[in-house]
């Protein structure tokens, strides 16, 4: 292996960068040249790309976002985008291509995999933390940090005007940020799809722990953590039909993107730079169509097309906890 190339794509997430330099330094110690690509795939099919050397990634370690841009590239998926995409890497001679990711990315490697002679692999890059073959993804910590510092701070109003307030969180299509955000802000009640998405007016799942805490524990404020695609018209719709059902007025507040943002926290980083580090050893071993991922404290390689069949769990001894203990 002489020349790899790297990018990120999709949702940016807080440690990108961290992996990037991991990837960078790790290379550069074992006399492999870096390319870097912009805007994610596009950067494939536009010829957008720099080399990278130690010294550009000096002190990223501890940015948010990523150097190198981020996006989403519809492109790659029909067979000219990934043709071309697979065609810049031979014309620049890369023997890999390093994608740091979701599972969106994932299949965007794999698209390109029928028409590059060269080796693929991914790493987990993105808050939601819905890819399989890894404990955690890079961003996730950082995410849960964000959300909680928000929630904290939300509670003070909550608690001073004693009212009921809905936080929205990311996840995409999963509960890992909720959930895990939700237990420790100590909110009262936890809404994700892994229990099954509310349809419009179905309220009395989210009412009845409500009147509970009302009539027996006398709650000064009561907090509704709830993940994103749960409820049609999100928290904001959510909290006017419960202000309606209820009569007490809730409020909603919709987190959105900050969760994307900020200095990584240190879990990120020093996973990132584990995974980034593994997957350039790996790429020398001749590992193609993987993933570097962790599973208790181990690095590891798990096979591409399976990360996105969401067969990992949030944890279910939270869940019931919450649901038995903190929501009744
Ligand atoms: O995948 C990361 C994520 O932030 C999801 O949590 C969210 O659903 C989505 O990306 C938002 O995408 P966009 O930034 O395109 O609005």
């Amino acid at each position: 292996i002489k020349r790899i190339g790297v990018l990120t794509s999709g949702g940016d997430a807080p440690g990108m960068n961290a992996c990037i330099r991991s990837v960078v330094l790790t290379a550069a110690a074992k006399e492999i040249e870096v390319v870097g690509f912009s805007h994610g795939f596009n950067g494939l099919i536009d010829g957008e790309h720099r080399t990278l050397l130690p010294y550009h990634v000096q002190h990223i370690i501890q940015l948010g976002g990523t150097i190198l841009k981020s996006a989403r590239c519809p492109a790659l998926h029909t067979e000219d985008g990934a043709r071309t995409a697979a065609g810049t890497l031979h014309q620049l001679q890369l023997d890999a291509l390093l994608v740091i990711g979701g599972d969106g990315s994932f299949r965007g490697a794999m698209a390109i995999a029928p028409f590059y002679k060269g080796q693929l692999i991914g790493l987990p890059g993105t808050i939601d933390n819905d890819v399989d073959g890894t404990d955690a993804t890079i961003g996730y910590a950082t995410a849960i940090d964000t959300a909680l510092d928000a929630i904290d701070k939300i509670r003070d109003t909550a608690d001073a005007f004693e009212r009921i307030f809905l936080v929205e969180l990311m996840g995409r299509h999963s509960g890992f940020i909720a959930l895990s955000a939700g237990i420790a802000c100590g909110a009262e009640q936890i809404i994700c799809p892994e229990l099954g998405l509310l349809k419009k007016g179905q309220l009395d799942s989210v009412i009845r722990p409500i009147q509970h805490a009302q009539l027996i524990k006398g709650k000064s404020s009561y907090i509704i953590v709830m993940a994103e695609h749960c409820y049609p018209g999100g928290s904001t719709a959510l909290a006017a039909d419960l202000s309606e059902a209820i009569g007490i007025e809730c409020r909603a507040c919709v987190l959105g993107h900050i969760q994307r943002g900020g200095s990584p926290v240190g879990a990120d980083r020093i996973l990132a730079t584990k995974l980034g580090a593994y997957a350039v050893e790996q790429l020398m071993q001749g590992a193609h169509l993987m993933m570097a991922g962790e599973v208790n404290h181990q690095a590891g390689l798990f096979p591409l097309e399976l990360t996105g069949e969401g067969k990992k769990n949030i944890d279910p001894y939270l869940l019931n906890w919450q649901q038995q203990v903190a929501n009744d």
